[in-house]
């Protein structure tokens, strides 16, 4: 058990370089076994999901060297298709190596973890994309197996535009004869990066940003160089930690498009919300007002994960602010922890009423989910006196050094392992 310590009460002034996006290499990471070379990714932050895949690359053969934020994989030496329930365990999202295991080996079994802390999490849009690429599907004893002699490409038709999925389709669809068309594919900039590095390893492919992505063919390249994106998540927990702290920050090497839905409510909110080349700032004096009704949907709509934190920024806003959560079924879990810190939140099914409060004070509180924990680290930075976040790790698997990078904008909070 971690243990985050916040003394409230410091506004937040500075800036700060954003890390590379957690959903962006995770993808990335996987498909870097498409083409049996070497990968050199830079930009990769220093994660527990990242760890967690880099241990899988390595189960399954591959020789995977770390330098700081640079990774480096060869994918050579691959011999293995099977991924074990230990590592699995390790991260929910490594279903993301389906798609590569299958397109390199023609086979793949892969340990199912089960539901996770955000309810549970169907993996049936990732099997119907591999059977529309012409692969046997069955799954036994908790794991998915995946059989194909030689993938075949089609039509891909997603029923809900999962991220996952659309990046499992779109990574198997580079080993498949012939043209896939994926529709209802998800938008997230997380798939339009995916796409510039499959271009980069080869692939023949266009539409990612749109709900229709083509994929024609593949020709491998060797030794790809590929630079991760910044976390757009990451930037908006910066932001409203600021909206709940209070102060002026400067956050570098961000796209301010990816961030727009956040900006545009803290900005209703009454923050000051600047975005330049590369950077956004944002400033906030005083009391801010509630920023309304906000509903997370797939992008370009209001990112579920950037939900907690801005519930955990709106906790002190005057007046009330309804969430309505349409991605994830158990997604409200901080909501209980923030209530213990003073605010005054009901949930009910999908819904959450936020009714601002004049102060929070500090609590001990307990993570049970990676944004949600770092909401409640949030919502420790705005309270009086000192919040303790109990943190089995949950953190840590999305978030390289917050607690230097909050403490370096002069935020009182330790981590103690
Ligand atoms: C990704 C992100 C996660 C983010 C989520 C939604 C990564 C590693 N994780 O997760 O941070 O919260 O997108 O933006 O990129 N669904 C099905 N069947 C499936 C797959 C998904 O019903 O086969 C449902 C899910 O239960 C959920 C919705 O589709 O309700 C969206 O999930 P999805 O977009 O797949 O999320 P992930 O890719 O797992």
């Amino acid at each position: 058990m971690s243990i985050w310590r916040v003394q409230g009460g410091y506004p937040l002034e500075g800036s700060l370089t954003i890390q590379g996006a957690k959903n962006a290499v995770l993808p990335v990471l996987a498909a870097t076994i498409l083409t049996g070379s070497r990968t050199e990714l830079t930009n990769v932050p220093d994660l527990r999901d990242v760890e967690a895949s880099l241990n899988v690359l390595r189960r399954l053969g591959c020789t995977v060297q770390r330098q700081d934020d640079v990774v480096t994989v060869d994918s050579g030496g691959l011999t293995d298709f099977y991924i074990p329930r230990e590592l699995t365990g390790q991260m929910r999202s490594s279903v993301i190596f389906l798609g590569a295991v299958l397109a390199r080996c023609g086979q793949a079994r892969i340990a199912m973890p089960g539901g996770c802390e955000l309810g549970p999490r169907p993996v049936d849009l990732h099997l119907a994309a591999m059977r529309a690429l012409g692969a046997e599907v069955s799954t036994e004893n908790g794991e998915i197996v995946c059989r194909a002699d030689g993938l075949t490409g089609g039509a891909v038709e997603l029923a809900l535009p999962s991220v996952g999925a659309t990046e499992n389709a779109m990574i198997a669809a580079c080993a498949a004869r012939g043209t896939t068309v994926i529709t209802g594919a998800a938008r997230e900039p997380e798939i339009v990066e995916l796409q510039g590095f499959l271009r980069a390893l080869g692939a023949e492919m266009e539409g990612a940003g749109s709900s229709v992505i083509t994929v024609r063919g593949f020709s491998p390249a060797e030794r790809v160089g590929w630079r991760v994106m910044p976390d757009r998540i990451a930037a908006a927990t910066m932001l409203c930690a600021c909206a709940s702290a209070g102060g002026q920050v400067e956050l570098r090497g961000v796209d301010p498009d990816h961030i727009q839905s956040v900006s545009d409510v803290l900005a209703a909110m009454g923050a000051d919300v600047r975005a330049g080349t590369r950077r956004v700032s944002i400033r906030c004096d005083g009391r801010l007002r509630a920023g309304g009704t906000i509903v997370t949907g797939p992008y370009p709509g209001f990112p579920t994960d950037a939900q907690p934190l801005m519930m955990a920024a709106s906790l002190k806003a005057d007046g009330t602010t309804v969430f309505v959560e349409n991605i994830f079924s158990c997604r409200y879990r901080q909501a209980a922890q923030m209530v213990r810190m003073g605010a005054d939140i009901d949930v009910s099914g999908r819904r959450a009423v936020v009714r601002g409060v004049a102060r929070l004070h500090g609590a001990e509180v307990l993570a049970e989910d990676l944004r949600g924990g770092a909401a409640l680290i949030i919502a420790g930075l705005g309270a009086e006196g000192q919040t303790v976040i109990m943190d089995r790790g949950h953190v840590a698997r999305g978030y390289e050094g917050l607690d230097r990078a909050l403490t370096a904008l002069g935020a009182q909070i330790e981590f103690v392992k």
